[in-house]
């Protein structure tokens, strides 16, 4: 028997790199997934690499109440209560010094992370009625500081914020809530951070990266995929209120 027999999993990015591992990883443990991006066109792309299966599409932006509560809605119409929500989608702004930085950037980035954990939580936890697992994607950016990176930092600490909360909140209903921390993934939202930092820094952006991880090089997305299935299924029973990291050491 799968790890997530019977279970429904909702997971939002779900056109993306990361967000497509998981619910690959949820679908082989036996559950039923709820795929939501803004990019419709990425999630039929992303159903038609999935074996095994089919995922309901659902499109949605996070960051906005209406799709988030129309969501909710459609999600109870078809199986009435869920068990994980992967809290996920996100897009990266940009890097310039603070007293260049844009706020439309920021507040565009704290949109997608920040207010969308929110209101994902708001609306969707209420349809977790046997208890169940919350997790919300930041990164090895949540736990630390660099120049420049104003609006990505900042939402990724924000998001540790709110599943603490959240985790002691939701504790006594039995839904566990908790934050994976990714360092980079060897896809395009993190390659196209290095390209550009490649050039700002006159040298190869991803071995700069390698540089930072002990463990030397990049994750799959399918690694942080198998951290997030523990959070996600009952292997972490007892966790709650815990950043995950999935950084080859690169916060050590
Ligand atoms: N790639 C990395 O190295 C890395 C490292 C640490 C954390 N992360 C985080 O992992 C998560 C997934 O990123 P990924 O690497 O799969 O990148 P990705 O670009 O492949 O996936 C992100 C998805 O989020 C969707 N999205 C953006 N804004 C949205 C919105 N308002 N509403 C709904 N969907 C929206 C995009 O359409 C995209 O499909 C993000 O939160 C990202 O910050 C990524």
């Amino acid at each position: 028997m799968g790890l997530l027999e019977g279970k429904v999993c909702v997971v939002t990015g779900g056109a993306g790199s990361l967000g497509l591992a998981a619910a690959r990883r949820f679908m082989a443990e036996g559950a039923e997934v709820v795929l939501s991006d803004l990019n419709m066109e990425g999630l039929e792309t992303a159903q038609a690499s999935l074996e095994g299966g089919k995922a309901l599409l659902l499109p949605a932006d996070v960051s906005s109440s209406a799709d988030v509560m129309e969501l909710a809605e459609l999600i109870r119409e078809r199986f009435g209560s869920i068990d994980v929500v992967f809290s996920n989608a996100g897009n990266f702004g940009a890097v310039a010094p603070i007293a260049d930085y844009s706020e439309t950037v920021f507040d565009s980035v704290y949109a997608v992370h920040v207010r969308g954990g929110f209101l994902l939580a708001k609306h969707l936890s209420p349809l977790m009625g046997r208890g169940g697992s919350f997790i919300i994607t930041s990164s090895v950016a949540g736990v630390r500081g660099d120049p420049g990176v104003y609006a990505y930092i900042t939402a990724k600490h924000a998001q540790v914020g709110l599943m603490r909360c959240l985790a002691k909140e939701l504790a006594p209903r039995g839904i566990r809530v908790n934050t994976v921390h990714p360092g980079p993934v060897d896809n395009e939202f993190q390659l196209a951070v290095e390209r550009g930092l490649g050039v700002e820094i006159g040298r190869d952006g991803t071995e700069f990266f390698n540089e930072m991880i002990p463990m030397g090089r990049h994750a799959s997305s399918d690694e942080v995929a198998r951290s997030v299935l523990y959070l996600a299924s009952d292997l972490s029973a007892f966790t709650t209120g815990t950043t995950l990291m999935v950084d080859g050491g690169m916060s050590a």
